[in-house]
């Protein structure tokens, strides 16, 4: 067992009817007991103040981090890893950022010793930005998935990833043959998926990109492999919409099409879904997908603001991500504080939109149960797996200022929130490793 001694923010225990966000605990001076489980990794097995549980394990060696709080790892429910060399691309909205930046930058993918630097990299910057589970988007080299998975199973790093399906409206060095494609998605998620801390995610690029015959075959993979995750994208830009709505006349919705090739269920998640009706929300809700709301993306491409209060009302799962490199930033403080810009423009009633606690819930345990991991990952309660980040309130000379002015829960969390990035983040510790 091993014990360690900081202040430790994690999140109350929540009723599974309850759809409000669990509050937020901070532990002035607490101690996290962890131990291995039956895998031999480390997962949390008390949680709570120093001096209650401290008799009860004595003989455990503490590992005292004075001055800094212990939090959970944060969860990142959409990026793309063959998008690093992307972010800050200047482009007039979505189409063309693709056409002129991101797809000429994924055919470097096909080669492997530039997939392994490029892996190294990415999983390298989103530890130290103290984001320890993501669901991510490869290439669609299949290459580019091995690259990236080997390179998270080093860190023993709770990562799903899949290769990008797209075989048509995009140039050569990126278009899948299709069904060469379906065979490759069923052979990543074979070799794959369930391996220590990994998992696999279909992962169909957006209907632009798909025929429907890959689409259909993505959707049957879907019914076979019930426990694997799909990712794409929806609902996010007007012009997308629009093409969508050419390919797909006879269709009630975008998310419509998704649905008519079963590629809506839990375990669903799609990237934006700005642009919906009631009818799309409830469909969420009913089909039990969930939302990827990226809001560093959204205002960097113009694509516009999701609606938190709509989601609320349908009671569809959501959660944040930085979808790097449409989003501009890789740590999830620049994400939060976007989410709340996002959340304000938004607002119909008076009071805070978005409260720090729900920002920094969306970012971790919140991100999590979207993803159908909550309880395993995002929250450093008992059984969670001990996946945590160390942060310094002294970073910055002005963080430092600011929070000893902090008089509340609140204001604290709002302060790293507004101040933070990855200077705040001074140590990562993965359950697997
Ligand atoms: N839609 C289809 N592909 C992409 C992508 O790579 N990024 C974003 N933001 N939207 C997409
Ligand atoms: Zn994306």
């Amino acid at each position: 067992m091993k014990a360690y001694r900081a202040a430790i923010l994690y999140f109350a225990d929540q009723s599974a009817a309850s759809p409000a966000p669990p509050q937020a605990i901070l532990e002035s001076d607490g101690l996290m007991i962890t131990g291995p489980n039956d895998r031999g990794w480390q997962v949390v097995l008390a949680v709570g103040p120093y001096q209650q549980l401290a008799p009860r394990f004595a003989g455990v060696p503490v590992t005292h981090f004075p001055g800094r709080i212990i939090a959970p790892g944060f969860v990142d429910m959409h990026i793309h890893y063959p998008q690093v060399d992307v972010i800050g691309s200047p482009a007039d909205g979505l189409l063309p950022w693709l056409n002129d930046y991101t797809f000429p930058q994924e055919t470097r993918f096909a080669a492997p010793a530039h997939n392994a630097a490029a892996a190294e990299f990415f999983i390298a910057e989103l530890l130290r930005n103290g984001v320890t589970t993501a669901l991510a988007f490869a290439s669609s080299h299949p290459e580019s998935v091995d690259a990236l998975l080997a390179q998270a199973q080093k860190n023993n790093m709770r990562l799903i990833a899949g290769k990008v399906l797209m075989d048509q409206h995009c140039p050569d060095g990126v278009r899948d043959d299709t069904e060469q494609s379906l065979i490759d998605t069923e052979a990543l998620i074979q070799r794959w998926h369930g391996v220590g801390r990994l998992g696999y995610a279909i992962t169909p690029r957006f209907v632009p990109s798909c025929s429907a015959a890959q689409l259909r075959g993505a959707g049957e993979l879907a019914a076979k492999y019930p426990d694997v995750w799909i990712q794409s994208h929806v609902a996010e830009n007007r012009d997308e919409i629009a093409w969508v709505r050419d390919l797909y006349p006879q269709a009630r919705s975008y998310l419509s099409v998704y649905e008519q090739f079963g590629l809506l269920r839990p375990r669903a998640v799609y990237a934006h879904c700005i642009h919906f009706n009631d009818e799309d929300r409830a469909l969420m809700r009913e089909s039990g997908a969930a939302a990827a709301i990226s809001p560093t993306s959204n205002l960097f491409l113009g694509s516009g603001f999701f609606d938190y209060e709509r989601a609320q009302q349908a009671g569809f799962q959501y959660g944040l991500a930085s979808d790097v490199g449409g989003g501009t930033s890789f740590s999830p403080f620049h994400t939060m504080l976007a989410a709340y810009y996002v959340g304000r423009e938004g607002q119909t009633k008076t009071g805070l939109s978005l409260t720090p606690q729900h920002l920094w819930w969306q970012h971790t345990g919140g991100a999590a149960q979207a993803l159908g991991l909550g309880g395993v990952v995002g929250n450093l309660l008992p059984g969670c797996e001990a996946d945590f980040v160390l942060l310094n309130p002294q970073a910055t000379p002005l963080l430092a200022r600011r929070m000893a002015q902090a008089a509340s829960l609140d204001e604290l969390l709002f302060a790293m929130i507004v101040l933070g990035d990855d200077r705040l983040v001074e140590r990562v510790m993965l359950a697997g490793s």
